[in-house]
């Protein structure tokens, strides 16, 4: 491709995405494909020779956006976002154009003084305490796997990165039966055996109890076992549900016990201060996580892993062959040392472009808009005799099920409620998600989409409305 193929070919690709931005609402939220669709419409074997890009271009839009799910589009209403926002894009367009491999400082001096101010300017823009230092990960597992490798390493003053495991050490990790499956998997990853997590019970607003966190390490000491980190979630996968940090901390802090924050997509709402309640006690967690990935407008990926003593990060990841030593390693950041990955992405920049784009007004004008759309939403729920919510709405997830009057079987509720969600999806129109709370199917609507409206809520709340109720007359498909 010449220079000049180049650029007209990117000028084509900005009208597409353009267009695409402004129509994603005519594209079905999930698309109707079955598993091998995609598969059975792409070459067996690579060309040999290459090809026209106008023909990769019209296999692009003719075979794969057909198969897509619409992440940006305003009525998906599914898991958590993974929002982008024109600015971020534009940031990712000249990431890619630059190609640079962010290692280290000497590979990439700007990125990496880019990337230590915007940690700065988000542990500010989180109210995190000014001793906490950032880095960038590609996501919260990644964090968390961090975080749970330092304490594991600072534990056992080095040795297990040394020597590997000591004969006979039984480690314990803590976190809640709500916690996601990152931090089950980054136990497993780290060595420690998925069967030293202690998956604490919840209250009945699905928060970690730290009476159980208590007794859960003190039966441990008893039994031998060394009490290594515990993970607090503020804004769970399943409800939302924010653990009691300040009350964790001093448990943690009293037995000498990590305690990692995992607060992947409720970190966002920090931004606001009058959420700020959601992280009292922070001075006394090690390691914290929220994903601009998810919330904040910054197209996948980048998570943004906060530690109290960078030392300790770094003593645990550092790794210095001959080829990568550079003159300047004293009063620089070299990332390759601060996560498992040596080679890095430029994804400093687009949270540049997004956060001087929006301004922090900015962002928090549209993240109080999302908290007071599913806010609005809950309301309906409440409102209406035939629905029920199933947990508190504390940030912009509503967690409720269809429960018409007189219909109290646990196994039909379960099955009605699914047989609606998978309509709703099927229809195009709206993508929801389900999480299972004290056992029972609930449906999960997140208004927290860059684009979505007032007015894609209501709509989503009138389809919902009517297709239980379609469902509830002609019973499951
Ligand atoms: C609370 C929580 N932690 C961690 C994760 C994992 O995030 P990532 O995909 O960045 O690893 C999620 C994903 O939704 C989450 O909800």
């Amino acid at each position: 491709m010449t220079n000049q193929e180049f650029r007209q070919y990117a000028h084509e690709l900005v009208d597409w995405m353009a267009d695409y931005l402004q129509e994603v609402e005519r594209y079905p939220v999930r698309p109707s494909v079955v598993p091998g669709d995609i598969l059975g419409r792409l070459p067996l074997h690579p060309p040999a020779a290459g090809e026209p890009f106008a023909a990769i271009f019209v296999d692009f839009r003719n075979t794969i956006v057909p198969g897509m799910t619409h992440w940006q589009h305003p009525s998906f209403f599914g898991y958590f976002p993974a929002n982008n926002s024109t600015p971020s894009i534009l940031a990712e367009m000249l990431t890619a154009t630059m190609g640079a491999q962010c290692m280290s400082w000497a590979t990439s001096p700007a990125a990496t003084e880019l990337e230590e101010r915007m940690m700065q300017w988000l542990g500010e823009m989180t109210g995190l305490p000014p001793q906490f230092t950032g880095v960038i990960q590609d996501t919260a597992s990644t964090s968390t796997l961090c975080a749970i490798l330092t304490a594991r390493e600072h534990r056992t003053s080095y040795r297990v990165n040394a020597e590997g495991f000591p004969p006979g050490g039984r480690f314990a990790v803590y976190a809640s039966t709500e916690t996601h499956s990152s931090v089950e998997r980054a136990v497993k990853i780290a060595g420690l055996g998925a069967a030293s997590l202690r998956k604490l019970p919840v209250d009945e607003r699905f928060a970690m109890v730290p009476e159980e966190l208590e007794s859960a390490i003190t039966r441990d000491i008893a039994q031998g076992f060394d009490p290594l980190c515990a993970v607090a979630t503020i804004g769970t996968t399943g409800s939302t549900a924010i653990d009691p940090l300040r009350r964790i901390g001093e448990i943690c802090r009293r037995h000498g016990i990590w305690l990692h924050v995992d607060a992947a997509y409720a970190g966002t709402a920090l931004l606001l201060p009058e959420q700020r309640w959601m992280i009292d006690g922070i001075e006394l967690a090690d390691s914290f996580v929220f994903n601009p990935h998810k919330w904040m407008f910054t197209n996948f990926d980048c998570s943004a892993y906060f530690v109290k003593d960078a030392g300790l990060l770094v003593r645990t990841f550092e790794i210095l062959p001959e080829y990568l030593k550079t003159p300047e390693r004293d009063g620089v950041h070299n990332y390759r040392d601060w996560g498992i990955q040596l080679g890095r992405r430029f994804r400093a920049l687009k949270l540049w472009f997004v956060i001087r784009s929006f301004g922090v007004d900015g962002l928090r004008e549209k993240i109080r808009n999302h908290l007071a759309f599913a806010q609005s939403f809950a309301r309906n729920v409440a409102q209406e005799p035939d629905f029920e919510l199933l947990a508190p709405v504390p940030l912009a997830a509503v967690c409720f099920r269809y429960h018409p009057v007189g219909t109290d079987d646990a196994a039909t509720l379960d099955t009605m409620n699914s047989a609606i969600l998978e309509e709703l999806n099927r229809s195009g129109r709206m993508f929801i998600t389900h999480t299972r709370l004290n056992g029972r199917f609930a449906l999960r609507f997140v208004a927290s989409q860059t684009s979505v409206t007032q007015q894609h809520v209501d709509a989503a709340w009138d389809l919902i409305r009517t297709m239980a109720r379609l469902k509830a007359t002609t019973g499951p498909a």
